[in-house]
């Protein structure tokens, strides 16, 4: 905790060092750590949202030529991963997603899962395996050869 601290503290200092003179002063976001650091001159700011937290927007924000930054300042929502998404298909626990919760996936029917039937939410905010899609059958059936349909 102490270290997020610290790099927040040095992170600000940059802030307000070079690139704020320039930039808008960035606004907290909520259930987010901010980090700072100084690449070449360039104040290069990365956000981490907290545990049982996920990030939804872009994770790094710099201050661009025309003095602005580059993209808006991300959110933290809840739930640790980001929320399972399944076209065509559906998956097991649906609502905010705990760290180590397990789901599994069904695609409807006439659609063939590709790729794994569960996935986990892991501590650094991603679901592995990666989650998986719902092919049309149909759509492979085109794709068999010729002489074989
Ligand atoms: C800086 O970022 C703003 C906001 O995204 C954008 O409108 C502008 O074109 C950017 N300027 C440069 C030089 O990239
Ligand atoms: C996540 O974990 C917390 C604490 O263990 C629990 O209270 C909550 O119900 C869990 N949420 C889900 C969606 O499982
Ligand atoms: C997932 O796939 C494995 C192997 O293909 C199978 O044994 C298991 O029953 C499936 N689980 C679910 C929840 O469909």
């Amino acid at each position: 905790m102490l270290f997020w601290f610290m790099c927040y503290l040095v992170g600000m200092w940059l802030i307000s060092g070079s690139a704020a003179q320039s930039c808008p002063d960035l606004l907290p976001v909520d259930n987010s750590i901010f980090v700072a650091e100084d690449v070449n001159g360039q104040v290069l700011g990365t956000y981490v949202c907290l545990a049982g937290y996920h990030l939804v927007g872009e994770k790094t924000i710099f201050c661009n030529a025309s003095k602005e930054w580059n993209t808006p300042t991300p959110k933290c929502h809840l739930g640790h991963c980001p929320d399972p998404v399944l076209v065509n298909g559906e998956f097991s626990s649906p609502g905010p997603v705990n760290v180590t919760d397990k789901i599994t996936f069904k695609c409807n029917e006439h659609y063939i899962l590709k790729g794994s039937n569960w996935s986990q939410c892991l501590e650094d905010h991603t679901w592995v395996p990666p989650l998986p899609v719902c092919k049309s059958s149909k759509y492979n059936r085109n794709k068999c050869k010729p002489q074989r349909c």
